[in-house]
């Protein structure tokens, strides 16, 4: 099975087989095939996050699942449940044309919904973990349906229970459910969104609108040709104060977002940047020279350009500042 269309850097590789599900049910079946016994087996959703450095031997297995639900009181509050398989853009689509507020910050982020729990997208100051209610997912080991709360889920920054090395590959997620609220309560913290708190009657959609704008005027989109790429490939790195204060005496205009426990974080793009990286290519994968933190595939990237690349940034960047850079697409192969 060819995965290029179904990953969004569109990169070739191929795996042994590939199947679709939308039910738990039909999920249960697959997993129960005699072919699959033994077999690797891998969970993709918008495949937005993955780099295939080789054929994969097992079997790719892709949630289908859908329906996207509101269930609301007599309160604002409104519970929003979305299935695994649907497009993490169309559920927030689907809560700003409903008049709901909480998620509209993280527009137009590529992948499913299923994925958007295990990864707990961010963006914009707000991140999935700031607005979930619940996971309800598959245990593979129950061989049953769980629902896991916040405290089970053990979010931290693109960092959840789905990828805690003893969980891995545990869970499959089938729904996830955000508390929404028809109270006009946004986050504008972040820099190009404050001047929309000038608006008189401000709604999630004019935030979505405004998210969208920004991000088409900074982020290569993975279904033009040319521009084929997993996001942010690398993850913002924090650093302790120490650290931070010797940067600023070196480079004082390095921008940086202060952790409540006194460590800070520093945009991986600027490092990049900064570390003369911006364009850089390696074969057909480049630096996307808008967002640095976004390495495209120009057209005819094969695996091995995007690794060479990765590992040139993480070089470099060590070199200037001193950093690690930790890659925040999983690579999978050798
Ligand atoms: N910057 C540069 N050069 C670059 C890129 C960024 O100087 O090439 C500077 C910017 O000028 C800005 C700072 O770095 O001062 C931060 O840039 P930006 O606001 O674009 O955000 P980011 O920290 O680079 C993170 C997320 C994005 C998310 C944005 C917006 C990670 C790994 N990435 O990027 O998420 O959209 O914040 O909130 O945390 C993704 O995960 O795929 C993704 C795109």
């Amino acid at each position: 099975f060819d995965l290029a269309p179904v990953t969004t850097f569109h990169i070739r590789a191929r795996a042994r087989y590939y199947a679709s599900y939308s039910s738990v049910r039909e999920l249960a079946d697959i997993l129960a095939m005699p072919e699959v016994q033994g077999l690797p087996v891998l969970h993709m959703g918008g495949g937005s996050n993955f780099l295939f450095t080789c054929d994969y031997p097992g079997i790719v297995l892709h949630s289908a699942v859908s329906g996207i639900t509101f269930a609301g009181g007599d309160g604002p509050e409104v519970l929003a449940t979305a299935g695994a398989g649907e497009r993490w853009d169309d559920f927030v689509e689907h809560a700003c044309r409903a008049g709901y507020n909480g998620i509209e910050n993280l527009s137009m982020i590529p992948g499913s919904v299923g994925a958007a729990a295990v990864q707990n997208i961010g963006a914009y100051g707000v991140e999935l973990a700031d607005r979930i209610h619940s996971v309800t997912a598959y245990d593979t080991v129950l061989a049953r349906e769980v629902v896991l709360l916040p405290s089970e889920l053990h979010y931290g920054y693109r960092q959840s229970l789905f990828k805690e090395p003893h969980a891995e590959g545990r869970y499959v997620v089938i729904a996830v459910t955000v508390r929404l609220t028809s109270e006009p309560a946004f986050n504008l913290a972040y820099g190009p969104l404050r001047e929309l708190a000038a608006l008189d009657s401000l709604t999630s959609m004019d935030v979505r609108r405004r998210v969208m704008e920004i991000r088409h005027s900074k982020l290569p989109d993975p279904d033009v040709k040319g521009q084929g790429n997993a996001g942010s490939f690398f993850k913002n790195p924090v650093v302790s104060q120490d650290k931070f204060h010797r940067l600023v005496a070196e480079w004082p205009d390095i921008p940086s977002y202060p952790l409540s426990d006194g460590e800070v974080k520093i945009p991986a793009g600027w490092l990049i940047e900064h570390a003369g990286l911006k364009g850089a290519r390696v074969g057909g994968a480049m630096v996307y020279p808008r967002q640095c933190l976004v390495i495209v595939n120009t057209g005819d990237a094969v695996a091995s350009d995007v690794v060479a690349l990765s590992g040139k940034i993480q070089d470099e960047v060590l070199r200037t500042f001193g950093i690690r850079l930790h890659p925040e697409v999983i690579f999978v192969g050798d």
